[in-house]
């Protein structure tokens, strides 16, 4: 069935799903700095869709009408829970419905979840089964990695390969390697030729320390992947899917306004039911080039409140030139 990952050209680039970091704030971020091809929500519970507490987990799902295409996606391993909340997906206006089964967490594995999945595939394709029921026609995708504690890129690649998937996005690391060492690049070709030779629709997104879009290139031309997904290097700086911004250093004054920006987005978006403490993870980011960086982010390291943030930065916008 035709979909919108059928237009897009490869190698298309996508904002990797990032667990308390694409949130509908991140992801308006990165859409103001350059637009990736396609973009990934934050994991969602498929549980949590479908228990009182839903509202809560919703809030994960909003997203403007700029993020098209976007895909949402789900974690759990009861394929009730993935039919009803593909359905709820579906009824969000989302483009795609992913499956994530690459989590490491022991949270999420320790319940047959995310890359606990691996070890399952009967449930794996159960889930598989019940997102398209409740798709609504969505294209539906998984994420993964390429084994649990060893790699299975033989056994599990075609297993999910033969679930007639519209993409699979692999995480070149096992779940043991969790983000440890660097991404397995070696196993791409064979996974591009076991796509290839089961004639499989599915594309295939690579993802794994992409550093920006010369990466893309330079990657597309060995492994001729359909897509790659960038996404630590998105939280170093959001104008790295910005083809104008390649090799370029932001300026200051534009890394400090869109932290502002951020910080307002945040505030609109999570007061009061978010620690505004998440922000500092992103302080780095923001302050790269700065003369006095460490004391800057030393002294917002310090602050507590959302106001406090937001007056820093502004005061010390108000006094740089
Ligand atoms: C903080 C963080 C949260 C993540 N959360 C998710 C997630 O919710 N779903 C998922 O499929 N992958 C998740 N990942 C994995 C990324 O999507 C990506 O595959 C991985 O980080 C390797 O790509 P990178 O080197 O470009 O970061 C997460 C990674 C990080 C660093």
């Amino acid at each position: 069935m035709h979909s919108f990952w059928d237009s897009l050209s490869a190698p298309f680039v996508a904002l990797a799903p990032m667990d308390g970091i694409t949130d509908p704030v991140f992801r308006q971020i990165v859409t103001s700095c350059g637009k990736p091809d396609v973009l990934f929500t934050e994991f969602v519970s498929a549980d949590g869709l479908v228990s009182e507490g839903r509202g809560r987990l919703l809030q994960h799902l909003l997203f403007h009408k700029n993020e098209h295409p976007i895909v949402a996606q789900l974690f759990g391993n009861i394929p009730d829970h993935f039919f009803e909340s593909a359905k709820l997906v579906h009824s969000l206006g989302f483009d795609g419905i992913d499956i994530n089964m690459g989590c490491p967490d022991s949270n999420v594995v320790n319940r047959g979840g995310g890359a606990g999945l691996i070890k399952t595939p009967d449930i794996a394709a159960a889930v598989i089964d019940a997102v398209k029921q409740g798709a609504g026609g969505l294209p539906v995708s998984v994420k993964t990695r390429i084994g649990y504690d060893e790699v299975q890129v033989h056994e599990w690649i075609p297993f999910l390969l033969s679930q007639d998937i519209a993409v699979l996005s692999v995480h070149l690391r096992t779940l043991r390697q969790m983000y440890k060492g660097g991404a397995q690049w070696e196993y791409m070709k064979d996974i591009m030729a076991m796509r290839d030779q089961a004639h499989a629709p599915t594309k295939i997104i690579a993802s794994g320390d992409i550093q920006d879009l010369h990466d893309v290139q330079r990657l597309h031309e060995i492994y001729r992947c359909n897509g790659y997904m960038i996404g630590r290097a998105a939280i170093k700086n959001p104008w790295v899917f910005n083809p104008e911004s390649q090799g370029k250093q932001t300026s200051l004054r534009e890394r400090l306004e869109t932290f502002s920006s951020h910080l307002a987005l945040f505030d609109k978006m999570w007061a009061g039911t978010r620690n505004p403490s998440e922000l500092k993870k992103f302080c780095t980011t923001y302050t790269l080039g700065m003369p006095d960086a460490t004391s800057f982010r030393t002294q917002f390291m310090n602050l507590k409140t959302l106001e406090e943030l937001r007056e820093y930065l502004e005061n010390y916008l108000s006094h740089s030139t």
